[in-house]
């Protein structure tokens, strides 16, 4: 039967119908270096970003916010030179305010089809890797609660377009000198630029996004501007993987430089 459409007893490689094989897997390479390698890096994020969206402190350096603070819509959120006031919280919310937004990019991530091959063989070998069985006696995909939630995955694609749209807006306003005159750059400002155009980059790449703008449509030739925005999403999604490791470490650095600039560690070199 189909994957997830029979009695689960039938899935997984060990099920009747499967070849016999004894062995775990016939690879000889080192073929766990890659999910090592995965659990590795993500678990370095998870520490990094754990510890500095319950800090609540050191995210504001002006002209630069950080961008897991951002929009910082608390009542408590330091006072921000020239930003839009995000006060829409009231004063009820006590925790740190980048729990407020982090869901967003959190929940996009989570739920990102590259991720989630990331994180399905680097944490829970379903499977470890390519032609590996996994540990786990039945196999049903992503057909069951809750795992099938992860369809859930083109609604934050949404959320996400927001994400970066805040965080443009917030690119746009490093380009200020800390008493909000524009025509400042700063180091902060160039770590701000990469970082916003690898977030675009990655989000632009979504397996959702390039369904959005080329899927269900029957005649390419009917659609030109469609058919060459969905070339050129093509584009990025062959590089969806890395853009999605790039992203991720441009998003730490930039929140670590505020911190670094907040604290007082070293002052933000200056251009212009
Ligand atoms: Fe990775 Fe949508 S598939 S962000």
């Amino acid at each position: 039967p189909a994957r997830g459409t029979g009695a689960s007893a039938l899935t997984g490689v060990r099920s009747p119908g499967r070849a016999a094989v004894a062995a775990r897997h016939l690879r000889t390479d080192r073929w766990w270096l890659q999910p090592a390698g995965t659990a590795a890096g993500l678990l370095a994020f998870v520490a990094y970003s754990v510890w500095r969206a319950f800090a609540n402190a050191d995210y504001y350096a002006a002209p630069y916010v950080s961008p897991f603070y951002s929009p910082c819509v608390a009542h408590d959120c330091v006072p921000m030179k020239g930003g839009a006031d995000w006060d829409v919280f009231g004063g009820w919310w006590g925790l740190s305010p980048a729990l407020l937004v982090l869901i967003f990019p959190l929940g996009f991530r989570l739920t990102c089809y590259y991720y989630r091959k990331a994180y399905y063989r680097g944490f829970w070998a379903s499977p470890p890797a390519c032609a590996v069985a996994e540990p786990h006696a039945k196999y049903t995909g992503e057909t069951r609660l809750p795992l099938i939630l992860q369809n859930v995955h083109r609604y934050f694609f949404y959320f996400a377009l927001l994400v970066a749209g805040v965080l443009t807006y917030d690119t746009v306003l490093s380009f200020r000198d800390a008493d909000g005159a524009w025509g400042h750059m700063g180091l902060g400002s160039l770590v701000f630029v990469v970082n916003i155009a690898l977030i675009w980059a990655y989000t632009l790449s979504c397996h959702s996004c390039r369904h959005l703008i080329g899927g269900r449509l029957r005649h390419f030739s009917k659609h030109p501007v469609r058919y060459r925005l969905w070339g050129w999403v093509g584009k990025l999604n062959a590089r969806h993987a890395q853009l999605a490791w790039a992203s991720l470490v441009s998003v730490a650095v930039a929140d670590f430089y505020v911190y670094l600039v907040a604290s007082g560690v070293f002052g933000d070199p200056r251009f212009l």
